[in-house]
């Protein structure tokens, strides 16, 4: 399956540091937030990825993480020219995904654990799939109400008063109807093709189910100045606790089969000395 990452957005909330990079190559803790999302993908087996992004980061993105050979994936590259909304994304991928079943993660969301999306990707029959998550701040997020047999009953995007603590995290897996069903979206009052008005055309279809994730997984969605410092205490505590990389996109590769050991120790090899490349070749090539 193929995999969409997008990583738009104004970003203004995080002024200034917006002004030096966009939201997702902020460092959380010692690697830019994208690598997060890249390793949910890689760890679902999705190897080929396709990054939108604005005009204007583009192209550190490009520099930043080329073409994806080193990691043993094809990276390819689309632009948002407007923050036009997550859906509107969907539509721009449209010649990438060729009609085919795809999974989309938000380039500011982190997921530590076992989301499932590798069985989900195995299993999947058409339709949409997402997640819940329980928090305490739902109205900020995309809102679901699970039924017993695992059916979405409902989805709100921000609600004032939300039906349940299930917060909608930024990845979905969609069968090739949802390029079409996007198009068919009229923008919400901030202006936006909502990703919440795409997954309740699936649920009007009956075809929108949701997995809850376990307390194994955390997931954070690392968008203001509060979560992004709280990500990289959080992945920081993980790694010193562990000994052990989250998101080291090299060891990822590599445990995936995606790569094989010559091919690793060369990646590493052109890498300068720091404290990334001596943990690369104490993890990976022992
Ligand atoms: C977006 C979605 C929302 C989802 C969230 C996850 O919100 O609209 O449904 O729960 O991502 O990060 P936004 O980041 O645009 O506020």
């Amino acid at each position: 399956m193929r995999g969409m990452i997008l990583a738009g957005g104004a970003g203004t909330r995080l002024f200034p540091l917006s002004q030096v990079a966009s939201k997702q190559l902020q460092p959380v803790y010692d690697k830019p937030m994208i690598y997060y999302p890249l390793e949910t993908l890689m760890s679902g087996g999705v190897r080929d990825i396709c990054l939108i992004s604005s005009p204007h980061d583009l192209p550190i993105f490009q520099r930043v993480l080329g073409n994806g050979h080193q990691w043993g994936i094809d990276l390819s590259y689309e632009v948002q020219p407007e923050p036009g909304g997550i859906a509107q994304a969907v539509i721009i991928g449209e010649s990438f995904v060729k009609q085919e079943p795809f999974v989309l993660v938000l380039g500011d969301n982190i997921f530590y654990g076992q989301t499932g999306l590798k069985s989900l990707i195995s299993n999947f029959g058409g339709g949409a799939a997402i997640w819940g998550y329980r928090v305490q701040d739902p109205q900020r997020y995309g809102v679901i109400e699970i039924d017993s047999s695992g059916l979405v009953a409902s989805i709100e995007e921000k609600p004032d008063n939300p039906k349940s603590d299930l917060a909608v995290p930024g990845l979905y897996v969609y069968d090739g109807t949802a390029v079409s069903r996007a198009k068919d979206l009229t923008p919400s009052d901030r202006g936006e093709l909502e990703i919440t008005d795409l997954n309740l055309s699936f649920l009007d279809d009956g075809q929108l189910s949701a997995v809850e994730l376990g307390r194994d997984v955390t997931w954070m969605d690392s968008g203001t100045h509060e979560s992004l410092l709280e990500s990289s205490a959080f992945i920081a505590a993980i790694e010193r606790e562990h000994g052990q990389k989250v998101a080291c996109l090299e060891e990822v590769a590599h445990k995936m089969g995606f790569v094989s050991r010559a091919e690793i120790s060369e990646t590493i090899e052109k890498m300068p000395q720091s404290p990334y490349r001596t943990y690369c070749e104490r993890s990976i090539l022992g």
